[in-house]
């Protein structure tokens, strides 16, 4: 029953200057002490940007070959763990990702950058970015929210979008978001920026650069192996990939998979959100290099 759900929903809160629900906080103080090593990698994302796609990536780059079992038996959410995620019924983020028996460890979040736990750049350990551009996420976000009960309820597209432009879903505003990384990049060369878009466009291309970004020489062959696997529908029919064993979403209203495009927000936008978007769009990125692309 959708009564059910609503009661389960969690309450947004400011928390050090950003929008959070407790399933993100609850664990504070183990994530910001949290002690990384040199060789772990870190996969930082805003919600929906592709965090999955390029997890399953890496998982394939640095262990495709070597742990069969893993890649028929753990989902992916394991294998990766989420840093400062505190979901019901699973052991936190920390625990997991100090449990993790591989090396390099893969560990994911969507902290802003200012909250990333010290020790990561402390270690000058690599770090994966994806963007996404802001409405194909903004889309993306609102459909997330509407299936996830640890998500806030959206309510309907128009009133998300003014959320999302206010800066007031879960892990804050995407314009900080992507922005703080991009300037970081600036100082901390192992950073490696990708961008959602470009990923769609040529996955062989931007699997190719990662590899060069992580010291890898993975040999063609190879690469068209772990290009065919993380191509969405084989993602999508997946059950370690596609999310169908976390109990906190429901197919029913959207699946995890969902589209995997770019350009979706033209079924969403009206002319006139978009024009107000792209008005206020202007406003915050105008100290901002970044340009991202809303199709290709
Ligand atoms: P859509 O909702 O637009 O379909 P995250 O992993 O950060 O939560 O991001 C989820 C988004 O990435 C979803 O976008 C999902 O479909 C898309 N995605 C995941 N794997 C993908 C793939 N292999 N190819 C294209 N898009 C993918």
């Amino acid at each position: 029953f959708s009564s059910m759900k609503l009661t389960s929903q969690p309450e947004l809160f400011e928390f050090k200057g950003i929008s959070m629900t407790h399933f993100f906080t609850d664990d504070w103080e183990n994530v910001q002490n949290f002690q990384a090593r040199p060789d772990d990698i870190l996969v930082a994302t805003y919600p929906k940007a592709g965090t999955t796609w390029v997890s399953y990536i890496l998982d394939l780059i640095y262990f495709g070959n070597t742990a069969p079992e893993r890649q028929s038996s753990i989902p992916i959410y394991l294998r990766v763990p989420f840093l400062e995620a505190v979901i019901p019924e699973t052991p936190t983020g920390v625990e997991l990702a100090n449990n993790l028996p591989t090396t390099p460890r893969l560990i994911k979040t969507h902290l802003p950058v200012q909250l990333v736990p010290k020790s990561f750049w402390e270690q000058n350990c690599r770090v994966v970015y994806v963007a996404r551009n802001a409405k194909d996420n903004a889309v993306s976000y609102f459909h997330f929210d509407r299936m996830n009960e640890v998500q806030p309820d959206p309510g309907d597209w128009n009133n998300y979008l003014q959320t999302f432009m206010d800066g007031k879903t879960v892990f804050g505003p995407w314009y900080d978001h992507v922005c703080g990384y991009w300037e970081k990049k600036q100082t901390y060369s192992n950073l490696h920026y990708m961008f959602f878009e470009d990923m769609v466009e040529s996955t062989d291309r931007e699997v190719e650069q990662l590899c060069s970004f992580l010291g890898l020489s993975t040999p063609t062959e190879e690469r068209q192996r772990i290009i065919k696997n993380v191509h969405f529908d084989v993602m999508k029919q997946n059950k370690m990939t596609n999310y169908s064993t976390a109990s906190v979403m429901d197919f029913t209203i959207s699946p995890f998979m969902r589209k995997g495009k770019v350009g979706d927000w033209k079924n969403h936008f009206t002319v006139a959100q978009n024009e107000q978007f792209d008005k206020h769009y202007k406003q915050k990125m105008k100290n901002s290099t970044l340009k991202f692309r809303t199709e290709i």
